[in-house]
């Protein structure tokens, strides 16, 4: 049968995914200096037989592709930052939170903003890579804006007139600080979570459950030191 395939996002989630199956025992060379951008790797036995296959095809793709590839079978599992994964609409199955890639959606502006209460303006343009959550956002709170959907440097926006306000995902906080913004409000929060596809859950089932066992284990033991 072939190997379980597992998407894999660029960018900042990449590091501490492939550690993850580092630790598991899967060299994981995707992103390291290669730019292949699909490889088959075989895991050391340890003579543990939990239905996991020694073969596991990782694929690295663009964070908001990875719930494509997975919701369509392209890949049978992938790891998804939540706010990327929300953003998507995409069916998949969600069985696990990694604890890494934390962050936190929020709505920012400059200070201005912050001292005039943003909610009393009439007209306003929020910038963002997350246009779902936006909309969702500013409806529950009977709002009417102007959401201008952006793929990155959001923060930018604000401070060249395209926008009045961002909602983007804060992980430090230095983007933010950097360019003079402030926080208004929280909207979520996020981190990492496997996402794996349904019908490979249910045909798949023992492999699926092979390795959440596995990364349930190692992410348990990590937790304790
Ligand atoms: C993300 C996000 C913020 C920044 C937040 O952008 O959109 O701009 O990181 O991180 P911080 O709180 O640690 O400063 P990313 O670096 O992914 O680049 P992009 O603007 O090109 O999307």
């Amino acid at each position: 049968m072939e190997p379980l395939t597992v998407a894999l996002p660029k960018g900042r989630l990449l590091a501490p995914a492939a550690d993850l199956f580092q630790r598991l025992g899967w060299p994981c060379e995707l992103g390291n200096g290669t730019r292949q951008l699909q490889i088959t790797e075989t895991r050391e036995s340890d003579g543990a037989s939990d239905g996991i296959s020694h073969e596991l095809r990782f694929l690295l793709v663009k964070p908001g592709d990875v719930p494509v590839y997975v919701e369509y079978g392209a890949a049978d599992l992938g790891i998804a930052g939540q706010d990327t994964l929300w953003e998507s609409g995409r069916d998949v199955y969600q069985p696990l939170e990694l604890g890494f890639g934390r962050c936190r959606l929020v709505l920012a502006g400059t200070p201005a903003q912050r001292d005039r209460d943003f909610r009393l303006a009439a007209g306003l343009r929020v910038a963002t890579k997350d246009p779902r959550q936006t909309r969702a956002y500013f409806q529950r709170n009977g709002l009417s804006v102007e959401v201008i959907p952006l793929s990155g440097s959001i923060e930018l926006a604000p401070l060249v007139g395209l926008a009045d306000l961002v909602v983007d995902v804060v992980e430090t906080g230095r983007t933010l600080r950097e360019n003079g913004l402030v926080e208004l409000e929280e909207i979520a929060t996020c981190q990492a979570v496997l996402i794996v596809n349904r019908v490979s859950h249910r045909l798949r089932l023992d492999e699926v459950r092979g390795l959440l066992a596995r990364l349930n284990a190692e992410l348990a033991g990590n937790a304790k030191t």
